[in-house]
């Protein structure tokens, strides 16, 4: 499977969010990276229901939606009516973590759990088997444009080890300073999502960039 790049509209401009979702659109991007922040679970507040349903209205590919709230339980089928199509909860933001995975199942849309830097891959491997998708976070969570941990690359190989034995089609998602000149080590240790929001928006052409990355072969 090619890998996934996932622009994150963290970094767009909200001004002209609908000039930056058609470019998204209009570009090799495979989904919609949607940051939601809740100023609780990590010190930054984005947006939430309101411009998720609008970006939902012009977005043509899938929503893969990251919520870094705390009790993400009491938010899956408004996220899931809105909109997304992919819920990453924080496995640190979820006590009850196997019952929110049923619940954002039930709710039609693929479920993932998202990493912090300091959280253990092996942790998962318990609930392995009922993800789409595991988010490696690779910086912490709360803002764009911050520097690549280098010890994710560490995680990413260990999870990739453990997925081959229990879950061959799991998806890995790397999430925070993820740029062209990362991504094919990130490949290399296991990775086939990306997201990107400094990379991408910084760009001299985003459209091209999103191109490049998704040009990258290790093969
Ligand atoms: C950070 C968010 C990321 C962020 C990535 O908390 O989860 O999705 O937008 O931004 P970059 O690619 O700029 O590190
Ligand atoms: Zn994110």
């Amino acid at each position: 499977m090619k890998h996934i790049i996932a622009p994150s509209i963290l970094s767009a401009d909200f001004a002209n969010l609908q000039r930056d979702i058609e470019m998204i659109n209009n570009s090799e991007a495979d989904w919609f990276h949607v940051d939601v922040m809740d100023g609780v679970f990590v010190p930054n507040i984005s947006f939430g229901f309101p411009v998720l349903k609008s970006v939902k209205q012009y977005a043509k590919k899938p929503l893969d939606v990251h919520l870094m709230i705390v009790n993400p339980e009491k938010y899956i089928q408004e996220f899931a009516k809105g909109g997304a199509d992919i819920i990453t909860v924080h496995y640190e933001a979820c006590t009850h973590l196997h019952r929110v995975i049923q619940m954002i199942k039930d709710a039609g849309c693929k479920a993932s759990v998202a990493l912090n830097p300091h959280t253990p891959v092996n942790l998962l491997k318990d609930i392995l088997h009922d993800l789409d998708m595991v988010l490696i976070m690779s910086v912490n969570p709360g803002f764009g444009g911050q520097q690549f941990i280098h010890q994710s690359l560490n995680k990413i190989t260990a999870l990739r080890r453990m997925a081959n034995e229990i879950h061959p089609q799991l998806i890995i998602e790397v999430d925070g300073g993820v740029s062209i000149s990362n991504i094919d080590s990130l490949i290399k240790a296991g990775a086939n999502a990306f997201v990107a929001g400094n990379a991408i928006f910084a760009a001299e052409n985003p459209a091209h960039m999103i191109s490049d990355m998704k040009k990258i072969d290790i093969t």
